[in-house]
């Protein structure tokens, strides 16, 4: 038990005053590579990681059909009759939820859990408190995080049954139409399939999902976060924006999705569309192709081989993909220069974390020469941490 599991478990008694039916809990995540090519239909290759969101959960005796929520970062609870939620969701295109929007996650889930196994209604009221280790706004997936937790927790109590990627759908569409993020499926797949030591290499248009072994301490290597704490969101703005540019892109190709244009094809799309969107393009297909070789790297040469691939991951969303940060790119460039093997923003960008991969003997040093250049420059200090592959959701007690 961590002190999120603690934390839950006390609120969940403040609130209501008795003890949960039990704690369910769900990861963060960290990309290693395939950065916005998930809702291209592309492929990805992130991992759980130990941050983790707890749900203390309990049904309600009275049993009256309502739902409480509370969380360790909102003041108050909200409270709201499961019958009201479809009329509080969906939210409008670029509109606020209805309700805060920490409460939007876990409602959006039972909203969404509600539709998609309503075979399995009438459905009885609970309360629900919310604590939390994956750091907010970090690019981490702390919002996949409290939707894997929040689902994981229902679909026991509520006996709904789905499984782990019926429930990641269920996390994308609180996250979608709930919240009002037009994200794609990434985080939700990375937490709910989440496995000690390997990566999940998934192709996100047939939600086909493979382990790949990743290797990095047999390798003596280790994956170094670097979060810049500066935040981000992806309900407003450049995400947005960088989806409706590859809507255009793939619609001016006549291609249902990015996922089926080719690196060979970029002399055609240079001639057909603007340079903004031509880059883009480039840079989806250029990730995309950079995610296959990245998997087939791993498997042929190990870790140690796939440290020029993050470099150009990058360099492609600081140039052509534009959501990089100077912030990002100092983390980045300094890694590198203090003998990182690779190093990349992770995430959906404007802020957030890089990653670096580092000799296991070398964090030290790769992490000090960062918080030396950020001072240098200065921005806030840089919280730095490394992460091993981990589990997907659980029920810890
Ligand atoms: C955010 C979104 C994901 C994905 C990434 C970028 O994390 O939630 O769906 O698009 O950005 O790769």
């Amino acid at each position: 038990m961590t002190a999120a599991h603690d934390a839950a478990r006390a609120l969940f008694a403040e609130l209501t005053g008795r003890e949960p039916d039990g704690l369910w809990s769900a990861p963060g995540r960290v990309n290693l590579i395939g950065e916005h090519t998930d809702y291209n239909d592309g492929f990805v290759l992130p991992f759980a990681i130990p941050q983790r969101t707890v749900a203390a959960v309990g049904l309600r005796d009275d049993d009256r059909g309502r739902v409480l929520v509370g969380s360790t970062f909102a003041e108050e609870p909200v409270e709201v009759a499961l019958d009201e939620l479809d009329g509080l969701f969906p939210t409008a295109q670029g509109a606020h939820p209805a309700v805060p929007e920490w409460a939007a996650y876990p409602l959006g889930v039972a909203w969404a859990l509600r539709h998609a196994a309503a075979q399995a209604g009438p459905f009885r009221g609970l309360d629900i408190a919310i604590a939390s280790d994956v750091p907010v706004g970090a690019g981490l997936s702390s919002s996949a995080a409290i939707e894997g937790a929040t689902a994981s927790a229902l679909n026991e109590l509520w006996g709904t049954g789905l499984d782990a990627t019926a429930l990641a759908r269920v996390g994308r569409r609180a996250e979608n139409e709930a919240v009002g993020a037009p994200t794609g499926i990434m985080d939700q797949m990375a937490s709910m399939l989440g496995e000690p030591a390997t990566a999940i290499f998934l192709d996100c248009r047939s939600l086909e999902a493979q382990p790949v072994p990743l290797g990095i301490a047999e390798a003596g290597l280790a994956i170094l976060v670097i979060d810049t704490r500066v935040t981000h969101t992806h309900s407003t703005g450049g995400y947005r924006e960088r989806r409706a540019s590859c809507e255009l892109g793939a619609s001016l190709l006549d291609v249902p999705a990015l996922r089926d244009v080719s690196v060979a094809d970029l002399p055609r799309a240079r001639q057909l569309m603007d340079d903004v969107t031509f880059r883009r393009v480039r840079h989806i297909v250029t990730e995309n192709q950079r995610v296959l070789d990245t998997v087939q790297v791993l498997r042929e040469r190990g870790a140690r081989g796939i440290g020029e691939l993050l470099v150009a991951s990058h360099v492609s969303m600081r140039d052509d993909f534009e959501i990089s940060t100077v912030e990002l790119d100092t983390a980045v460039d300094t890694a590198l220069a203090a003998g990182a093997l690779g190093a990349r923003m992770t995430g959906g960008g404007f802020g957030g974390a890089a990653i670096a991969l580092v000799e296991r003997d070398a964090v030290e040093a790769v992490s000090d020469a960062v918080t030396a250049a950020f001072a240098a420059s200065g921005f806030d200090a840089p919280h730095l941490f490394t992460v091993t592959p981990s589990a997907g959701p659980l029920r810890d007690a």
